[in-house]
């Protein structure tokens, strides 16, 4: 064999190999026996593509194909040894019925990565109409014993971006202990009475950023809780929901304060409120600042502007003894378009501590 040659072809191999890598590896769902088919169970196949992924020393990216994809409750359980992705182009059909929930509390849930990239323009349905239609939550206070449709637990230096979540029996997207994570061009949609669909909330997390989201459900489209700090919101479009909320705050003890906030550039439509803070009367102290909403149109918005200290939906608080959540430094700026009913701002702020 000419050794000139055979040089060649090994330096030729060497370099697809080299190559390959840069890009990481591909590991489709299929390969692990995924059946698309909207009924069989789907959720062994995405464990085990996640697991090969997690556990390379590559950056590799999961893809969930176009298809319809029946998978119960789903754990993406980090940390990983490099970066990992999930095209998720298909669509992923949560079980309807609730005992097949029973195992955790999310869905889908994504917990201690780092460098996650959730992308494929695909659909996670959450199925959640029957779920909305038994939700009591406002007789037996149990309002949290349903699932969110996706959570972000611990997530670090991730991108989320153009996916889409629909009819998620509770919150669709949650950010818990997350840092430096963007969500972009998502997609939200549950319908306007559907209950505690919240689209986007975020607590305990610093520096998170979303931008160019379309969120229509029965809740605030992005509800910013306890310990939300460097969060910015753009670009939103919001309604039918609750619109866009800092809160609420107050109703447990050791909660963190919310600092630095930044609303801007999103329209609000016909939704029941605009921008508003919220806490929870009677309340340990807590501390809520530096919150700027600014070029906001709102269309057809019942109470466009509000501070509620005096937030109580079901009654179930001593609503006579004032908030200790202190408010400071909120600016409200270009905010204009038209209100559905006669008041366009309202600032009831706590007696005990005023904003
Ligand atoms: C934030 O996350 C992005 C990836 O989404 C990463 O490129 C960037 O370096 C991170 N920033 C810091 C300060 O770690
Ligand atoms: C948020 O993300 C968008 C899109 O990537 C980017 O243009 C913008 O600068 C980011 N904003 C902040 C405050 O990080
Ligand atoms: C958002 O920004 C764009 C470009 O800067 C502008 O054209 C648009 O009118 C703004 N929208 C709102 C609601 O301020
Ligand atoms: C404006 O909002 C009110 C109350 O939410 C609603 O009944 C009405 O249909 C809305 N109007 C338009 C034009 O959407």
């Amino acid at each position: 064999m000419d050794s000139k040659f055979s040089i060649r072809a090994v330096c030729f191999i060497f370099w697809v190999a080299l190559v390959r890598k840069a890009q990481g590896e591909d590991i489709n769902i299929n390969r692990y026996g995924a059946k698309a088919d909207g009924k069989s169970d789907d959720s062994q196949a995405i464990t085990s593509a996640w697991k090969e992924a997690c556990t390379s020393i590559d950056p590799s990216t999961v893809v969930i194909p176009k298809g319809k994809y029946m998978v119960g409750p789903v754990m993406f359980q980090g940390p990983c040894k490099a970066s990992v992705s999930i095209q998720v182009q298909g669509n992923l059909l949560a079980p309807i019925d609730l005992n097949k929930h029973k195992s955790q509390d999310g869905w889908i849930v994504f917990q201690n990565i780092d460098r996650l990239m959730v992308s494929g323009g695909g659909t996670f349905d959450g199925q959640g109409s029957l779920a909305w239609s038994q939700n009591n939550c406002a007789k037996t206070r149990k309002c949290n014993s349903l699932p969110i449709n996706l959570r972000f637990i611990g997530v670090t230096n991730s991108n989320i971006q153009g996916i889409k979540s629909w009819n998620s029996k509770l919150f669709h997207m949650s950010i818990l202990n997350c840092k430096n994570v963007t969500i972009q061009h998502v997609t939200i949609n549950a319908p306007g009475e559907s209950l505690n669909t919240d689209g986007i909330h975020i607590g305990r997390s610093t520096r998170i950023n979303i931008t160019h989201a379309d969120i229509k459900t029965g809740d605030d489209c992005v509800s910013l809780g306890d310990g939300s700090q460097q969060i910015n919101v753009e670009k939103v479009n919001c309604g039918p929901g609750h619109g866009i909320s800092v809160g609420s705050l107050g109703k447990y003890h050791n909660e963190q304060p919310v600092i630095g906030v930044i609303v801007r550039n999103c329209t609000l439509t016909n939704t029941m409120n605009g921008v508003r803070v919220k806490t929870w009367p009677a309340s340990p102290s807590g501390l809520a600042s530096d919150l700027h909403f600014e070029d906001i149109i709102i269309n057809n918005v019942s109470t466009p502007i509000l501070i509620d200290q005096q937030y109580c939906p079901y009654g179930q608080c001593q609503s006579k003894v004032p908030s200790r959540v202190k408010i400071s430094n909120v600016c409200f700026k270009n905010i204009r378009g038209t209100s559905a009913t006669h008041l366009a701002v309202k600032l009831a702020c706590s007696r005990g501590i005023p904003c």
